[in-house]
């Protein structure tokens, strides 16, 4: 059955002929991995947040810049294209690189997208954090969704000069119609534009020693964007290859007038989060950053800046099996005598134990524990039969020797 309609958090779009959204990428929507508590992307978003609020502080020590991590990922054609001046004709649009729910709305393809409307919102120094959606070739290090850091830092002339009364961040005319050269817009003066080039930069080469230590090598590509002009790529040196890490650039002048700003000149950048989290972790395939596997997540559960080098997980599946039992009454009991114990009788095939559950029972005064046993072989899938012997072995001599009731 062909439907006419689409919804897509909680909002209902007319289908057309540009809708080519399917359920399978839809059902990405909502998961959040860039907040989400102890995951690989979380904890590097974490870092450049930490980053900025430590070298962007305000006269009362406070953090300069603001953090929009929730903005919706479904914007307009005009947010994610026009505000921005892309050309109509500019291959970015087609319908073969975007998601589009119709010919008005798209899964957002950077967040760039949100630009305009925080800078019309008043803001002048913000990041913008969240899940993109494009189009793209399947591979390791390729998925239609991921997630982008953007920034923006607007100054004005007072902010950049504040020493130079002389010195004006606007040409005389301030034509910003007129195309300028790579070097600059013509309507920004060259100061302005070196000095913000200057901290643009400054400021991405120290992210870069943030994330990947003080020796990272690192090298400037001239680019193009249709947003910022002039425009750089950032590009470190990591295991042999250079990795092209972000894109950036001073912000073209047109699109802060048209958010209503005639006094500032800005630069802006765009950082992709699961390449940096893929070198930083030595996570080999994206895939995995959608991973509900606990072998998986448990690796990351530590302080977001804790160096971690994840290990292969078996590519065999889990069975997981819980185990409840009363905590004996006349001695001490402690979980870790239970891990021994589990992996004394099931070794290798258990991955992982957990305490899911502990409750006391109000009138009988007993205390229960569950444990979440995760069983997988490295060298072959197990099947539930073979699990259930060890389960059960597990449960017999947890009672017998740990003095346990199962329940
Ligand atoms: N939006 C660009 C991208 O997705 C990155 C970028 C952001 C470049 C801001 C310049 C300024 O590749």
């Amino acid at each position: 059955e062909i439907q006419s309609h689409l919804t897509l958090l909680e909002t209902t779009y007319a289908k057309d002929d540009f809708t080519n959204v399917t359920d399978k990428i839809a059902s990405h929507l909502g998961r959040n991995l860039h907040t989400k508590e102890h995951h690989p992307l979380s904890h590097v978003r974490q870092r450049i947040v930490n980053y900025f609020y430590k070298n962007f502080v305000n006269g009362r020590g406070n953090p300069t810049f603001s953090v929009y991590d929730a903005l919706p990922p479904v914007v307009t054609v005009d947010q994610n294209f026009d505000s921005l001046l892309t050309p109509k004709d500019h291959p970015s649009r087609l319908k073969s690189d975007c998601y589009y729910l119709n010919r008005d709305y798209l899964l957002r393809a950077h967040m760039t997208a949100h630009q305009s409307e925080l800078m019309r919102a008043g803001l002048n120094n913000f990041l913008m954090i969240g899940d993109v959606y494009r189009r793209d070739e399947i591979d390791r290090t390729h998925y239609p969704v991921f997630h982008q850091v953007d920034a923006v830092r607007l100054k004005t002339r007072d902010e950049l000069f504040p020493k130079e009364q002389s010195l004006e961040i606007f040409e005389v005319g301030n034509n910003t119609q007129s195309t300028g050269t790579q070097q600059k817009q013509a309507c920004h003066t060259l100061e302005a534009v070196k000095l913000m080039e200057h901290e643009l930069k400054t400021t991405l080469a120290g992210l870069a020693k943030e994330l990947f230590g003080e020796t990272i090598e690192y090298r400037w590509i001239d680019t193009y964007f249709p947003f910022t002009q002039p425009s750089w790529e950032l590009e470190v040196f990591h295991e042999n290859n250079w990795l092209e890490l972000l894109g950036c650039g001073i912000m073209r002048q047109p699109i802060l007038t048209n958010s209503g700003i005639v006094d500032r000149i800005g630069w802006a950048f765009g950082i992709g989060l699961e390449r940096v989290a893929m070198c930083l972790y030595k996570i080999p395939d994206i895939r995995l950053f959608w991973s509900k596997d606990t072998g998986f997540l448990n690796q990351f559960k530590v302080k977001y800046d804790e160096d971690v080098t994840y290990r292969q997980i078996s590519q065999y599946p889990q069975c997981i099996n819980d185990l409840s039992f009363w905590l004996p009454q006349d001695r001490e009991f402690s979980s870790n005598d239970f891990y021994d114990l589990a992996r004394n009788i099931g070794g290798d095939t258990i991955e992982q134990v957990v305490l899911v559950d502990e409750f006391t029972h109000p009138k009988l005064g007993k205390t229960s524990h569950c444990y979440r046993i995760i069983y997988r072989h490295m060298e072959k899938t197990l099947v539930q039969a073979d699990v259930n012997v060890i389960h059960s072995e597990i449960a017999k001599v947890a009672a017998s020797t740990l003095g346990v009731q199962i329940r």
